[in-house]
């Protein structure tokens, strides 16, 4: 009892100055330049690892990486371009880090649009999930035998509680034919990120590169306003997220946690592992006070989730998930997925199953 209330508390009270001096460490964060990837380049610069800032525009890049070497941070950051809506784009900034020859510690998939209205990139994916899912599963695999090379190494995915809403077309992975008009997309990739790092962190079992996702709750930054205003769902969304929002620093804590936190490889203190799934949990009053006291409490930003949506529990959904997305992205790529990997070994199989079952109908519960 008494190490459980204190791996609780613990996990309540994390925050970034637990992050460990990370000289010697490479991280490449993706849209970096602004919002909660800003806070995440710059809490792994301060402690002193060497940060690759991806993104689509160099200005806005170079400007951060400005503010950023203010605070004077031990550690080093440098632009790399990738525009996230084209594959060439992914596998060109793939090549240029490869070149640099630097080791990879951790991968950090945190760029994302929310588009309400249906578009398509240049390679015909749905904008949205092509953004968000496809580049960032793409780019894990173009890193992987780096990731693998420089090990232990992270693969975070950034998610979203939208998730609850995502669905999964099997037919049209590549959301040609299936019209969607609202946040719909957005919810579907952020669904396909949890259930890719969950598959993904069972196909390298014993690889030394542990797979997280993670989601920051609502958070005040740029994320909404880029949107159409025309949309009243993206203005409902952005005047929230400006008003209830918490600070984009205490909304990048879930990733920061995931990508340096020493003890989810398995050490004492705290119960995660290459799989899992963390983020702000929303206590609710129970029944009679919550009638009359309509409050939620965020309590911390780094508990244990369960996905909402049961298909991010369904091994057998993930499963097909990763082979009906790498054959999308052959089939896009006319060739083959780099680094495909085989599905997970039998006896790992039978233990996720056995998870699953316990966790059936769970929705979003915290374990601490
Ligand atoms: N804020 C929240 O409340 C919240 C809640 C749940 C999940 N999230 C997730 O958190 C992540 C970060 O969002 P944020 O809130 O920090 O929003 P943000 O400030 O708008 O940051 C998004 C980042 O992604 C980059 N990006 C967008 N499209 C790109 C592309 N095609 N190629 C390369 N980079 C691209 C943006 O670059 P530009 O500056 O050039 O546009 C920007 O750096 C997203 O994945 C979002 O889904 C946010």
């Amino acid at each position: 009892m008494f190490e459980y209330l204190k791996n609780a508390a613990w996990r309540l009270t994390w925050a970034p100055g637990r992050i460990p001096d990370l000289s010697g460490r490479v991280y490449v964060v993706t849209g970096g330049n602004s919002g909660l990837g800003f806070e995440i380049c710059r809490e792994l610069a301060l402690h002193g690892a060497t940060v690759v800032m991806a993104g689509r525009n160099k200005e806005k890049c170079c400007n951060a990486i400005g503010e950023i070497a203010k605070e004077r941070p031990s550690g080093t950051l440098r632009f790399m371009h990738v525009e996230l809506a084209s594959l060439k784009s992914v596998r060109a900034f793939a090549d240029e880090f490869l070149a640099t020859q630097l080791p990879l510690h951790g991968l950090i998939c945190n760029a994302g649009v929310g588009l309400p209205k249906q578009s398509h990139t240049e390679d015909g994916f749905e904008t949205t999930v092509g953004i968000n899912f496809y580049s960032h599963f793409y780019l894990a695999h173009l890193l992987l035998d780096k990731l693998k090379a420089s090990a232990p190494s992270r693969v975070v995915f950034m998610s979203s509680a939208e998730e609850s809403r995502g669905f999964v077309p099997w037919d049209d992975m590549k959301g040609v034919n299936v019209e969607k008009s609202d946040f719909t997309w957005y919810g579907s990739a952020n669904l396909w990120k949890l259930m890719a790092a969950k598959e993904l962190a069972e196909r390298l079992h014993g690889t030394g590169v542990e797979v997280f996702a993670v989601q920051p709750g609502m958070s005040r930054t740029d994320f909404f306003s880029k949107m159409d205003y025309s949309q009243t769902e993206s203005t409902t969304h952005n005047k929230m997220q400006q008003l209830g929002g918490q600070p984009a620093s205490r909304g990048a804590i879930s990733a920061l946690f995931a990508a340096t936190e020493p003890s989810l490889a398995g050490g004492a203190g705290c119960e995660g592992r290459s799989g899992a799934y963390f983020g702000p949990y929303y206590f609710r009053l129970p029944n009679w006070f919550s009638a009359h006291f309509p409050f939620t409490f965020n309590l911390g930003q780094t508990m244990k989730l369960q996905p909402a949506n049961s298909l991010a529990r369904d091994p057998d959904a993930r499963r097909r998930l990763y082979e009906t997305v790498a054959d999308a992205l052959e089939e896009t790529l006319h060739g083959p997925l780099p680094a495909r990997l085989p599905p997970p070994a039998p006896a790992d199989a039978a233990a996720d199953m056995a998870a699953a079952v316990a966790g059936a109908g769970e929705g979003q519960t915290a374990v601490l």
